[in-house]
């Protein structure tokens, strides 16, 4: 029999993962995304994880590294190729991982409804409205000062970037914020996979006021930012995205891909939902005053360091991680975000019980899986929230929300310096009259690109 290089590894791994042709092998299928009864029909592929926590917090390593193996002819090319053999399938699994968790969010998008779409498009509600100008008013106090003595004869349009636009609710703030004498000096870049959103940024853009050359918009994946025809020769001067990068499981090469469009010295001023509860599927409480890792994978107490179980990950019973000024716990950050989770399914009747259950696990030192927990909820009808009528929810759980720290680390791994991070709601604020809670999960971010790059 011939022995086979490294090009084969590369394509068995990723038709093994469904990255590929075909559907891939059933037994990764299963474990990456299990069949079930509703809502277990809305639990995300796995893949889509962040890939600092699928990795060992989900077991994808261990686990789909077996399956794989079990083909014969992987195997023995592997051993063929010796260690290049054995990098070039570390190496075209990490891919895999990630091409696989890339598609499943466009997978999530096509099969909603145009209802729903609108529902994406248009989203409005006060916790992203309040992100969204806070977002833009901290991105205001920078742009106006390089607007100030900004020619448009010599460099052209200042350019601003949204990046997971939509209809424009994170950008429309910016430039409502500008005078008509700033609003001809700049031009916005909406980039989103979602059409519909581009065509109403267009329209809204083009309403408030901005010439057809002041709006660019382009449709494509976060990842091949790079190679889109509308963007050849622009650099953007300020960079702004809200709720839409967590919706990608390798973030590092997003903001690479973002980096290398910037203009030294450019900020980006992105908000996010943040927290730990996607660390790993079993979540376990790190003793008081111990240091958590940002993957979750270990605590260090004094001198002793402790590795997490296999598909375990600490949160800490201590402030939120990565973020400047206020904070909640982990903990409590771990709480809110899967007390979300019954009213986004429709089955707001579950959530006490959840809570009571999740809080009794967490205080006693037991560990929590919310997917495990998830399936007693089978049986329950969905109702929605507005019309009464039976209809199950259009949402996944399992994205890539990251920590702050995760987060943080990304845009440095990526070569940016850290501003700013901080949490957009620790205590309530009156919006319009009316108090907003106070929220563990929005987080701000501001990064700013070098103006002289090293090494
Ligand atoms: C929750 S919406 C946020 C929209 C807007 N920024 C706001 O705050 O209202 C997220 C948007 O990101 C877009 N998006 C998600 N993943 C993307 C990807 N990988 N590439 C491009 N756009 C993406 C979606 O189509 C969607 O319009």
């Amino acid at each position: 029999m011939q022995e086979r290089g490294l090009e084969f590894i590369q394509k068995r791994v990723f038709e093994h993962m469904g990255a590929g042709e075909g559907k891939g092998l059933q037994s990764a299928n299963e474990f990456l995304r299990p069949a079930g009864a509703y809502p277990l029909t809305n639990v995300g592929d796995k893949a889509r994880l962040h890939v600092a926590y699928s990795m060992e917090g989900w077991g994808l390593q261990s686990v789909l590294t077996t399956l794989l193996l079990q083909d014969r002819e992987l195997q023995r090319a592997i051993e063929f190729n010796g260690a290049r053999g054995r990098d070039a399938f570390e190496k075209a699994f990490k891919k895999a991982v990630i091409a696989r968790g890339r598609a499943g969010y466009p997978e999530e998008w096509s099969r909603l409804t145009q209802t729903q779409v609108d529902e994406v498009v248009n989203a409005a509600g006060a916790l992203p409205d309040y992100a969204n100008s806070l977002n833009a008013k901290k991105s205001l106090a920078i742009i106006k000062r390089e607007l100030a003595d900004w020619n448009v004869l010599d460099k052209g349009f200042y350019t601003i970037a949204d990046f997971g636009s939509a209809a424009g609710n994170t950008s429309m703030p910016v430039l409502k914020g500008l005078t008509p004498k700033e609003r001809k000096k700049v031009r916005f870049v909406a980039v989103d996979t979602m059409a519909r959103g581009l065509e109403r940024y267009r329209s809204r853009f083009e309403e408030a006021g901005l010439s057809e050359k002041q709006i660019i918009t382009v449709n494509a994946d976060f990842s091949s930012v790079g190679k889109a025809k509308e963007l050849e020769g622009v650099l953007f001067n300020h960079v702004v995205s809200g709720a839409a990068l967590h919706h990608d499981p390798n973030p590092v090469e997003i903001f690479g891909e973002i980096y290398k469009k910037m203009a030294p010295g450019a900020f980006i001023s992105t908000w996010d939902w943040c927290h730990p509860a996607w660390r790993a599927e079993n979540l376990v409480v790190a003793p008081a005053k111990s240091a958590v890792s940002a993957d979750g994978r270990f605590y260090t107490l004094g001198r002793k360091t402790v590795e997490a179980q296999r598909g375990h990950a600490f949160i800490s019973p201590g402030k939120t991680l990565g973020v400047f000024g206020r904070a909640p716990s982990e903990v409590e950050a771990a709480k809110e975000i899967f007390a979300f989770w019954p009213g986004l399914l429709r089955i707001p009747e579950v959530k006490p019980n959840l809570i009571k259950e999740l809080d009794a696990s967490l205080r006693s030192g037991r560990s929590f899986n919310f997917n495990e927990y998830a399936k007693g909820w089978v049986g329950r009808v969905p109702t929605h929230p507005k019309t009464g009528a039976v209809e199950p929810s259009p949402n996944w759980w399992l994205e890539a929300h990251p920590s702050p720290e995760t987060r943080a680390n990304d845009f440095i791994k990526a070569g940016f310096g850290k501003v700013d991070v901080r949490l957009i709601l620790p205590s309530k604020i009156k919006v319009q009259g009316n108090e907003l809670p106070p929220s563990s999960l929005l987080t701000h971010f501001m990064f700013r690109k070098p103006l002289v790059e090293t090494g």
